[in-house]
C-alpha cells in the first residue's frame, strides 16, 4: 500500500480524492490543504507520493525539491486537454502527468512511475520528453552546429541555413564546463570569457552563465549593462515554472555572434536568488540552447547544510556546488606563482571530496618573474611532486590583453585576436573540447546591448 498526500486546487479536490480512494494499492494518508501543510507532513514521512494540481497556489521548484528531498514523489493533475497547465507541471520538472478526470487505475500506475524517476532526472525528462516547446523562430539558435562546425558550417554564421527546423532532428544536448578556482583572483572569469567567446569564434553556440555568487562581473567584463536581469531571472522564471527555451534565450542576449551571455547577481548579498532546484533547470535547459554552456562559479567550496544539518534553508554556496555537480568538464584555474600554486593543491583537495568530475588544472598568468626561469617546467615539476598532476595547461600572463580587453568590455578573441593569450586559450579549448574547427577570426558584433562601462571615454 503506498500513502499519498494530497495538495490539489479546491476544483479538483472531492473527485481526485475519490478517485485516489478508489485506486488499488493505493491509501490517501493526509489531504492537505495548501502547500506549507504539504511540506510539513512531507518532511514528517507521512506519505511516500504527492499528487499535486497545476493551480495549487505557492508550488514551485523549490516545494517539488523539497518534497523530493523529504523522498516523497511528485504527480501532477491538470484539467483534460489544458496542455499550458500540463506545460507548467512539466516546467516544475513534474514529469509524470494525468488528467484529473483519469480512472482509479490509471492514477495507481502514475503513482508508482512517480515514485520509480530519480529527482535527476526529471530534470533531464523534463527537457527530453518534449515537454520543453521550442518555438520555430528559436530553431536556428538551438543547439546543434557543433560537429557542422568542423566542416565550416554553423547556423550561427548562416541564419537561414536549414539548420534545425521544426521538422529536423530534436537539439543535440550541450556539454557544461565550470570554470572553478581557488580565492585569489587566479583568472577564472577571464577564462570563462575568454574560452567562451574562442568557442563561439569557431561557430559554436554558446551560453555563458556567471555562476559566481561572491563577485560575478562576466557582464562588465563583456561591457554589458549592470541591470540585465540574467541568471537571478532566469532562476526565478524556473522557480515558477515560467522557463522554457524562449524565456531563456530573451534573458540570455546574444552578444557576439554565438555567444549568450546570463550575466551574474549584481550584488553578492544577493546569493540566496540562485537556488539549486532552479539553477539545475536553467543549466539543463541552456545546454539546449548551446553546444557548450561555459559556467563561472566561485571559489568557496564550504557546505553550510554539513555544519547546520538544515537541508532546506538556502546555502552559500550552492551554486558553486549545483553546478560543480551537474558539470561534464570541470577547470581548476590556478595563479601561476607560489601562493596560487599551493591554493591550487589545497584547492583539488577539497574538490575531490564535492560531488565533480576529475578537474583539468589550468595555470594562468604562467612568468619566469614569479616562479624562476623556465616557469612552465618548473610548474609541472612541482605539481607533479606535491599534487600528483601530469597534464596541466598553462596560459600566458599577457597583461596587454587582458588589459585592453578589460578596458574595452570585451573579450581577448575579440579585442586581441593574435595574442599569446587567445592562442592558448584555443589550445585549452583543443585539447577540452575536442571536435571543433579550428580558430577563425573573430565574427562581428552584431547584436551588443549599451556598454556599461565609465572607464573606456
Ligand atoms: N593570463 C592573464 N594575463 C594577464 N592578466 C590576466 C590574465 N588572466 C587574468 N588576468 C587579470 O587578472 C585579474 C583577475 O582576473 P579575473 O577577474 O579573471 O580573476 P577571477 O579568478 O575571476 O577573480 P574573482 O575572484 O574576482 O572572481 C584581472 O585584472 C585580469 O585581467
Ligand atoms: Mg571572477
Amino acid at each position: 500500500m503506498t500513502d499519498v498526500l494530497t495538495a490539489l486546487g479546491p476544483r479538483w479536490e472531492g473527485q481526485v480524492g475519490g478517485t485516489l480512494e478508489a485506486a488499488r494499492g493505493l491509501a490517501v494518508s493526509r489531504r492537505c490543504a495548501d502547500v506549507a501543510e504539504l511540506l510539513s507532513v512531507a518532511e514528517a514521512g507521512l506519505g511516500r507520493c504527492a499528487v499535486v494540481s497545476h493551480d495549487l497556489r505557492g508550488l514551485d521548484l523549490a516545494v517539488v525539491a523539497r518534497l523530493r528531498a523529504s523522498r516523497v514523489s511528485v504527480l501532477g493533475v491538470h484539467p483534460p486537454g489544458d496542455e499550458a497547465a500540463e506545460r507548467r507541471l512539466r516546467a516544475l520538472s513534474i514529469t509524470v502527468v494525468l488528467p484529473v478526470d483519469s480512472p482509479p487505475e490509471l492514477f495507481a500506475d502514475a503513482v508508482a512511475s512517480a515514485s520509480r524517476v530519480s529527482p535527476t532526472e526529471d530534470v533531464e525528462q523534463a527537457g527530453a520528453s518534449g515537454a520543453i516547446v521550442v518555438p520555430d523562430d528559436l530553431s536556428e539558435i538551438t543547439a546543434g552546429s557543433w560537429l557542422r562546425t568542423a566542416d565550416g558550417g554553423s547556423s550561427v554564421d548562416a541564419p537561414d541555413a536549414p539548420g534545425l527546423g521544426s521538422d529536423g532532428p530534436r537539439p543535440v544536448v550541450g556539454r557544461l564546463l565550470a570554470v572553478w578556482g581557488p580565492t585569489g583572483a587566479p583568472g577564472r572569469t577571464t577564462v570563462a570569457v575568454t574560452l567562451a567567446a574562442e568557442v563561439a569564434a569557431r561557430g559554436g553556440a554558446v551560453v555563458l552563465v556567471d555562476a559566481d555568487t561572491y563577485g560575478g562581473c562576466v557582464g562588465q567584463a563583456l561591457g554589458l549593462l549592470d541591470e540585465a536581469p540574467g541568471l537571478a531571472a532566469a532562476c526565478r522564471a524556473a522557480d515558477h515554472g515560467a522557463l522554457d527555451l524562449a524565456e531563456l534565450a530573451r534573458l540570455a542576449p546574444e552578444v557576439t555572434s554565438g555567444l549568450r551571455v546570463l550575466t551574474g547577481i549584481p550584488k553578492a548579498e544577493r546569493w540566496t536568488e540562485i537556488r539549486a532546484a532552479s539553477l539545475e533547470r536553467v543549466l539543463a535547459l541552456a545546454r539546449r540552447l548551446a553546444d557548450v554552456v561555459v559556467a563561472d562559479v566561485g571559489f568557496c567550496l564550504e557546505n553550510d547544510e554539513e555544519l547546520s544539518y538544515d537541508t532546506v534553508a538556502p546555502r552559500r554556496n550552492e551554486a558553486t556546488l549545483t553546478t560543480l555537480a551537474a558539470t561534464d568538464l570541470l577547470l581548476a584555474v590556478a595563479a601561476a606563482d607560489p601562493v596560487g600554486l599551493q591554493r591550487l593543491v589545497r584547492g583539488l583537495q577539497e574538490l575531490g571530496s564535492v560531488p565533480s568530475p576529475v578537474p583539468v588544472p589550468v595555470v594562468n598568468r604562467v612568468r619566469a618573474s614569479a616562479v624562476g626561469p623556465r616557469p612552465e617546467a618548473r610548474i609541472s615539476e612541482s605539481l607533479l611532486r606535491f599534487a600528483g598532476l601530469e597534464h596541466v595547461h598553462f596560459l600566458p600572463d599577457d597583461r596587454e590583453a587582458a588589459d585592453a580587453a578589460v578596458l574595452l568590455g570585451r573579450s581577448v578573441v575579440e579585442q586581441a585576436p593574435e595574442s599569446a593569450l587567445r592562442l592558448a586559450v584555443g589550445r585549452l579549448v583543443d585539447a577540452t573540447l575536442p571536435g571543433l574547427a579550428g580558430p577563425t577570426r573573430p565574427r562581428s558584433r552584431w547584436r551588443r546591448p549599451r556598454a556599461g562601462h565609465g572607464v573606456t571615454g
